[in-house]
Parts: structure tokens; C-alpha cells; sequence
């Protein structure tokens, strides 16, 4: 297929990408970190680590632990903070050739509202990806994602403050109904909906009879995730007419296409950057082969055609 290129757009805002393979945020540093491993211009897009008003430290060591297929991290959402992004990082990304998405988050709305303000007029940023799995400290402390009316909230918010640039929701698969999620972002004004964010869990050292994180709990990602990521992006986009973006677990290019058939208009690669980190790359160069070999000669004959009973239930 010569043709990889994908558009995600809703009414209003649209981002082209000349294939489907974005970059996840949190796992291809700020995209320089990465750029000895292959042409960052070949990416569909890069999303950089979730950016805050303020640089961040992170959670103290260890923040992350192997497991079975995957990882557990806690790193805190360490970062730069967005001014050195803006001013050191940013310049010198070739956002000119491949868009760059900037992750952010704040544990309050007007975080959300001063930062999607200042992110919303850099020009050389190409959309905002909002993640909504960070706690709300002035409600509590749960996560805005983890309550409809607290993640229409963010994003009306985020909307309202970042200019032109489409706004993507990340939502966390830690919820009992993703889809009800999924649509109060959307008739908030979500351009699209990228999923999924790491699974809750934790390890344990048996010999010394603690946790294997200093923060106890961290976030599963990796090929462990990909079944619930799967789950997730096909129950989501049959409830949403916006785009979304698949995410977790993804290392092959025919990993690309499964989530492409449950319904994803684009995917990101994460843990995959951290196990080789060239993945990306590879999954863009091995997508036409794959795609000739399952008979896909463009994106809207193979998006969302999952052949299903028409009483699929959950198990
Ligand atoms: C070390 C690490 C750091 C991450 N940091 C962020 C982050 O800052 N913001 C965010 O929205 N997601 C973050 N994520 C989540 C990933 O972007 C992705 O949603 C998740 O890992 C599932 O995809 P994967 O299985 O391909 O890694 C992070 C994941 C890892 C492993």
C-alpha cells in the first residue's frame, strides 16, 4: 500500500499524518533522545513526556520493575517543565517534516486551562494530548479521568484555551465503563481519544517482603496490556464517531493493523521504544509488507471491519 497516510480530525480541527505510527508519550523522551535510531521526519507524529507548568523530579528509585511481558513504572511524571521544553527542546525538533504532539497534565483546571494557553500559541507545535490519569488534588485526589464529569471538564477546559490545535483525550483503562468516558470527552470538545494509559498494578520482592517500587504502585504497560488495549480501542470507537488512537502493547507492524481493525484511525508505540529503540522505525518500514500480506490496500477498507457475531458480549 502506497498511501499510509491518516487523517484525525473532528468538525473542526484535523491533523494529517503521513502514516499511522505515532510515538508515545513517557517512552521516546522529548524525540532527540531518539533521533540516533532513525529519521524522526519518517514518524507519523511524536508525543513527547507529559509536560507540567513547573519541571517535576518524579517518584523516588526504583520506578520501574520488569514483569511477566511488560513493565510496572512510577516514574511521577518527571519532565522539564514547559518553559525549558519550549525554549530548549522544541527548537530543535524538525517539527517542520513530522508533528509534535505535547502530553500534558496538571492536578488542577487551571493548570490545564495556563497550560493548554501557552501550548495552544506555539506555533510549532502540531496538537495537545491530554492526560486525564493524574489525580485532582483540589477534588480529592482521584483521577479526572476516572469520572465522567471531571474528564468533560479538562477538556472543555483544555478546549476553550488551546487556540487551533486539535486536542486528543488519553484515557485510562483503570474505570469500569471506558465508553461513558469516552463520550463526555467527546461532546466536550474532543478531537479524538487516544487509549490506552497504563494498567494500575505492583510487584513484589518476596525476599525482602516489600514492594519492587519505592511508589508501591505503578502503571502496567507492554505486550501484557495489548488484549485490554485492544478491548478498549473497540469498545470505544464503536461509541465515539471521533477518531482514536490505539495504544498498549504494540511491537509489529501487524500489531498496527489488529488495532486498526478493532477501529483505530492511528496508534502509538511505547514500551516497544524501550525495549529496542528503533521500534518505531521498523513497525513504519515492515507496515506496507504486513499490509500487502493481509490484503489492505488503504486504511477505510480495513478500519473497523472486525467481522463479529451481531451479539458479541463480552465473553
Ligand atoms: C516509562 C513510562 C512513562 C510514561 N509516561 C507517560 C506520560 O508522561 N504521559 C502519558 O500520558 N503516558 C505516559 N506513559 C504511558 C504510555 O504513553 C502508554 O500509554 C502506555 O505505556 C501503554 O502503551 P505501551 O504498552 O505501548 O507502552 C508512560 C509509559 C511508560 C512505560
Amino acid at each position: 500500500m502506497n498511501k499510509l497516510a491518516v487523517t484525525i480530525a473532528d468538525q473542526n480541527f484535523s491533523l494529517r499524518l503521513k502514516n499511522p505510527v505515532i510515538t508515545a508519550s513517557g517512552t521516546f523522551g522529548y524525540g532527540l533522545e531518539f533521533a540516533p535510531y532513525g529519521d524522526l521526519r519518517k514518524l507519523g507524529a511524536l508525543v513527547v513526556k507529559g509536560l507540567s507548568l513547573e519541571p517535576r523530579e518524579g517518584n523516588p528509585m526504583p520506578r520501574v520493575a520488569e514483569t511477566p511481558s511488560g513493565m510496572l513504572n512510577a516514574v511521577g511524571l518527571q519532565n522539564c517543565g514547559v518553559e525549558d521544553f519550549l525554549r530548549h527542546k522544541l527548537p530543535l525538533l524538525p517539527s517542520a517534516d513530522v508533528p509534535v504532539i505535547v502530553n500534558l497534565y496538571a492536578t488542577s483546571g487551571d493548570d490545564f486551562a495556563s497550560l493548554a494557553g501557552i501550548l495552544g500559541a506555539e506555533p510549532s507545535i502540531a496538537a495537545l494530548e491530554v492526560n486525564i490519569s493524574c489525580p485532582n488534588v483540589r477534588e480529592g485526589g482521584a483521577a479526572f479521568g476516572q469520572d465522567p464529569f471531571s474528564a468533560a471538564a479538562v477538556t472543555e477546559t483544555v478546549r476553550k484555551n488551546a487556540g487551533k490545535k486539535p486536542v486528543i483525550v488519553k484515557l485510562s483503562p483503570n474505570v469500569t465503563d471506558i465508553t461513558e468516558i469516552a463520550r463526555a470527552c467527546e461532546a466536550a470538545g474532543a478531537t479524538a481519544i487516544s487509549c490506552i494509559n497504563t494498567l494500575s498494578g505492583m510487584a513484589v520482592d518476596l525476599a525482602g517482603r516489600k514492594p519492587r517500587l519505592a511508589n508501591i504502585l505503578g502503571g502496567l504497560s507492554g505486550p501484557a496490556v495489548k488484549p485490554v488495549a485492544l478491548r478498549c480501542v473497540w469498545e470505544v470507537s464503536r461509541t465515539v464517531s471521533i477518531p482514536v488512537i490505539g495504544i498498549g502493547g504494540i511491537s509489529c507492524a501487524e500489531d498496527v493493523l489488529e488495532f486498526i481493525l478493532v477501529g483505530a484511525t492511528a496508534v502509538q508505540i511505547g514500551t516497544a521504544n524501550l525495549m529496542q529503540p528503533d521500534s518505531a522505525f521498523q513497525i513504519i518500514q515492515n507496515l506496507p509488507a504486513a499490509c500487502e500480506k493481509y490484503g489492505v490496500t488503504n486504511w477505510g477498507d480495513l478500519r473497523g471491519k472486525l467481522a463479529t457475531e451481531p451479539a458479541a458480549s463480552a465473553f
